[in-house]
């Protein structure tokens, strides 16, 4: 049985699919939802899937980033991840922190990497007049946001659009995308999954 740790820092409803999918024949479970901060509110819906969790919160390091990434990696560690799971993780790791779970810690990302790595994904697809926009998990590397593609999900964009309609349209796919990337990943299978 693979062992996921998941890692969020809002509202976790990635986090929440994910959980709920690792049931019956699946072959991982959650062992921890960890967050940057202490108020997310994912970490009381982790717990009420009962899954342990763990809260450090970056502004007690300030820019010391391999300082925050130290302290968030013990809880990690204790709970012997096979996985991670980035879900709405919204700080960049240090490449000390990456290459320790390289190969075996996946992040979702709302756009068709590699268009608009980074942030404002879906001001920027609107800006742009793409007639497509979605959402990609991702093998996490040092680069941001640039790992092997692990699967994508492509919805329409529609006429009168905002970045929250397409936001709300996307993230429903990301709900889709990742339970199935994470159960094909932890199967051993790197076949990238494509939605629709
Ligand atoms: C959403 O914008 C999603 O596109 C991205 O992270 C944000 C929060 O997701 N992956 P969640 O509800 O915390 O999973």
């Amino acid at each position: 049985m693979k062992r996921v740790a998941i890692l969020i820092s809002g509202g976790g409803s990635n986090m929440v699919r994910l959980v709920e999918s690792m049931t019956g024949d699946h072959p991982a479970r959650a062992v921890l939802v960890a967050s940057n901060d202490p108020a997310a509110a994912g970490l009381a819906k982790a717990r009420a899937l009962n899954v342990a969790t763990a809260a450090v919160d970056h502004r007690a390091f300030g820019s010391d980033r391999k300082a925050f990434d130290a302290a968030l990696l013990q809880p990690i560690l204790a709970a012997e991840p096979d996985i991670l799971c980035l879900a709405g993780f919204m700080r960049i790791l240090t490449p000390g922190f990456v290459r320790r779970f390289e190969g075996r810690m996946l992040n979702i990302h709302p756009s068709l990497l590699p268009k608009y790595p980074g942030l404002h994904t879906h001001q920027r697809a609107l800006a742009a007049g793409d007639a497509e926009a979605g959402c990609t998990v991702h093998e996490v590397t040092a680069e941001l946001d640039a790992g092997p593609i692990l699967g994508q999900a492509r919805v329409a964009v529609r006429p009168g659009d905002t970045a929250e309609t397409l936001a709300a349209r996307v993230l429903a796919m990301e709900h889709r995308l990742y339970p199935a990337v994470l159960r094909r990943f932890a199967e051993g299978d790197r076949t990238p999954v494509l939605l629709p």
